[in-house]
């Protein structure tokens, strides 16, 4: 089976983190998500991916180029205007000829694929459609279905009082080639919006495939920072400590589990470094920082007593001594300067800098 990855939305809400880097190339755990979909895929023995995308991110092509490094074979499918998720799925016909899967670019999840192929095939609707409960639909796209798992109904971003379900679209379809027929070529078409409700109508089957398995969608800086607090719980224990390779924690520093230290990093004396937390490659945090349930990418430093709590920082951010972050998202190279107190909350666009002592809450 083919996998086809929708990754051409523009990620605004997910700004200023994918203000340099698409939203599939954003780091778990210190490696692109795509990496952990192209795993998840695989363990699901689907090797054969298209990224539909609009146009390859540089950074894309350079990692995963045509998969080989991965063990999979990854061909890409661009457009020149978005055509939405359905659009972007016929504009890669040429690769569809069987049953195959469509997956949003920014889930992650557990769901067994292997299980959902199975009921699809047994079922042989146009569309299986994985579900999954969440607590505030309106968000997402909510499916109803009746008591044999058949879709009956499909509402895209339903507002509070049209909630009829919990259960909410998990962005993972298997679907029939035939269901192409449904989506006009070069014209913008959402699955969600056009497709799904159009092929109800036409009294087609659709499936539903619920289930209670992991899944989040990254889509905001808090779900995205829990995914990475999520995997670092599981992957390596409730106080695991993990390190990629060559690093320099003094003796006087603490270091509380789950965290995740990349390569390089070095972490000076009297920090104190409480999980769950991830640093990226080459981090630097200076005499007696803090840093609390954080996420820093590449090359940051961290000055000396500044303290970071639930934030976000992009690559090579600098955060000056004595300054305070609290739930806040940094875009890459900003400059905080020392002695500031952001707002909490506080998203700082890539590039700005703050000089010292300026802001104080
Ligand atoms: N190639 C391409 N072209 N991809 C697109 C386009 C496009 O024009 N528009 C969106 N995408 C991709 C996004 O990159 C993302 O991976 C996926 O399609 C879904 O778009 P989002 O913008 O993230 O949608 P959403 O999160 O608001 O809602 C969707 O996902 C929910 C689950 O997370 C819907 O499918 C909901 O029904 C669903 O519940
Ligand atoms: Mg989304």
């Amino acid at each position: 089976m083919r996998a086809v990855i929708l990754s051409g939305g523009k990620a605004t809400r997910l700004r200023p983190l994918t203000c340099n880097t698409s939203k599939v190339m954003i780091p778990v755990l210190n490696r692109p998500f795509l990496q952990h979909l192209v795993w998840y895929l695989k363990r699901h023995n689907i090797v054969d991916i298209t990224l539909a995308t609009g146009k390859i991110p540089d950074e894309v092509e350079s990692y995963f180029g045509d998969g080989s490094r991965f063990d999979a074979t990854i061909e890409y499918s661009t457009e020149s205007v978005p055509l939405g998720t359905a659009g972007a799925v016929k504009n890669a016909e040429r690769f569809l000829d069987r049953p195959f899967v469509v997956f949003n670019g920014d889930v992650f999840t557990d769901i067994d694929l292997t299980a959902m192929m199975d009921v699809h095939q047994r079922r042989g609707a146009i569309a299986t459609l994985a579900l999954t409960p969440v607590d505030d639909p309106t968000a997402y796209g909510v499916v109803e279905t009746d008591d044999e798992g058949r879709v009956t109904r499909f509402l895209e971003k339903p507002s509070r009082d049209e909630v009829t379900s919990n259960l909410i679209n998990a962005g993972i379809y298997i679907l029939r080639p035939d269901i192409l027929n449904y989506i006009p070529p070069n014209a913008f078409v959402m699955f969600e919006r056009d497709v799904f409700p159009s092929v109800l109508e036409a009294g087609e089957t659709m499936c539903a495939y619920p289930s209670d398995d992991y899944w989040t969608d990254i889509g905001t800086p808090e779900r995205y920072l829990r995914l990475n607090h999520d995997l670092l719980g599981r992957d390596i224990g409730p106080r695991g400590l993990k390190f990629e390779g060559r690093h320099d924690i003094h003796p006087s520093a603490q270091v509380e589990g789950p965290v995740l230290i990349g390569k390089g990093c070095r972490v000076a004396s009297n920090c104190t470094i409480e999980g769950p937390t991830v640093l990226g490659q080459g981090c630097q945090i200076r005499e007696g920082a803090v840093i609390q349930s954080s996420l820093l990418w590449q090359d940051c430093e961290i000055g000396r007593g500044a303290r970071l709590r639930d934030s976000i920082l992009a690559s090579s951010c600098y955060v000056g001594g004595e300054s305070l972050l609290d739930s806040c998202v940094l875009g890459d190279n900003v400059r905080i300067g020392s002695g500031n107190q952001l707002p909490q909350g506080a998203k700082i666009w890539p590039g700005k800098s703050i000089p010292r002592g300026t802001i104080s809450f």
